[in-house]
């Protein structure tokens, strides 16, 4: 079983400011730091420090070359990812000073990604194998549909949550990873319960894993339960937490670990990354998580 992300590559340009700006004001930032980001990456970049063996499809600009770098860096398969004569995503991301974000997002190459590519990159995969997706790139329904297809096993982190998810068949996906925001979306209920409840019964086959920031995590299919809560830590930056958790527990999920170990490596996994600035580089490696589980 393999496991191929067909997602996002961000430059994240990531300011820091007092407070997140409000309407019509204009408030000086306190620093800028350039990070590598997007769901997508940061997402295969969490599975390959995890340990998985991950290809990562996406389309970058000529500016997109320190995204090749860090595959070859961190262990991500980027033997499909092209080079388009398009501007990489970009983000704008505003970090106040107890950590939180808000996140402007310009999809540039991440949304010119055509049937062909699509086609000849799921050519490579095959029954069993695991693809994993986000909503920041274009051709979703086309590209669950033409995995479904082949018998493969859809995980979709439906983020961000927007009208365009509306024309994905999401009968069609095994494994949701998504927060209380998305679940609303989803379930029309904000009630963390009452979401698992509607998901199950509009998606009786999947897996869903509902992340509630402070109040943890909890997984959920028609069998079982299991809540997670947070290890509690000192937040710097929250950028990627939830990318960290999603690839964590599609890497405990690939080794066939029991669910409550992979909810709690997961989640010791995003309370190192929300101590860290940035998307890319504040992901832990594998070593460093379970050697903080052991002293937890
Ligand atoms: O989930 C965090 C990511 O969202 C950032 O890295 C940014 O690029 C946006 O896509």
């Amino acid at each position: 079983m393999r496991v191929l992300n067909i997602g996002s590559l961000n430059l994240d340009h990531v300011y820091q400011v007092d407070h997140i700006i409000t309407p019509g004001e204009t408030e000086a930032t306190c620093g800028l730091n350039l990070y590598l980001g997007g769901k997508g990456i940061n997402q295969s970049m969490a599975l390959a420090k995890a340990g998985v063996e991950v290809y990562h499809g996406g389309l970058i600009g000529d500016d997109g070359q320190p995204f090749l770098d860090a595959c070859a860096e961190y262990g991500v398969n980027a033997k499909y990812i092209r080079k388009i004569e398009e501007k990489t995503g970009h983000t704008v991301i505003q970090i106040d000073k107890h950590g939180q974000n808000s996140i402007l997002l310009y999809g540039g190459a991440n949304q010119c990604l055509t049937e062909s590519y699509v086609d000849e990159v799921l050519a490579d995969f095959a029954s069993g194998d695991i693809l994993l997706l986000q909503n920041e790139v274009n051709l979703l329904p086309y590209i669950v549909d033409k995995a479904y297809e082949k018998g493969m096993v859809i995980a979709l982190n439906p983020s961000p949550y927007n009208e365009k998810l509306d024309a994905v068949d999401m009968t069609k996906i095994s494994i949701f990873l998504l927060n209380e925001v998305e679940g609303a979306q989803i379930s029309g209920s904000t009630d963390p319960k009452e979401i698992l409840k509607v998901m199950l019964e509009k998606f009786p086959h999947a897996r869903i894993v509902l992340t509630l920031g402070k109040d943890g995590a909890i997984y959920a299919d028609k069998a079982e339960t299991y809540f997670q809560p947070i290890f509690p830590v000192k937040t710097v930056d929250t950028t990627a937490a939830g990318d960290t958790f999603t690839g964590y527990f599609l890497a405990g999920l690939t080794e066939g670990m029991p669910i409550p170990d992979i909810l709690r490596m997961s989640a010791k996994a995003s309370s190192i990354a929300v101590t860290r600035s940035g998307a890319v580089p504040s992901i832990p490696y594998r070593k460093e998580v379970m050697e903080a589980l052991q002293e937890a």
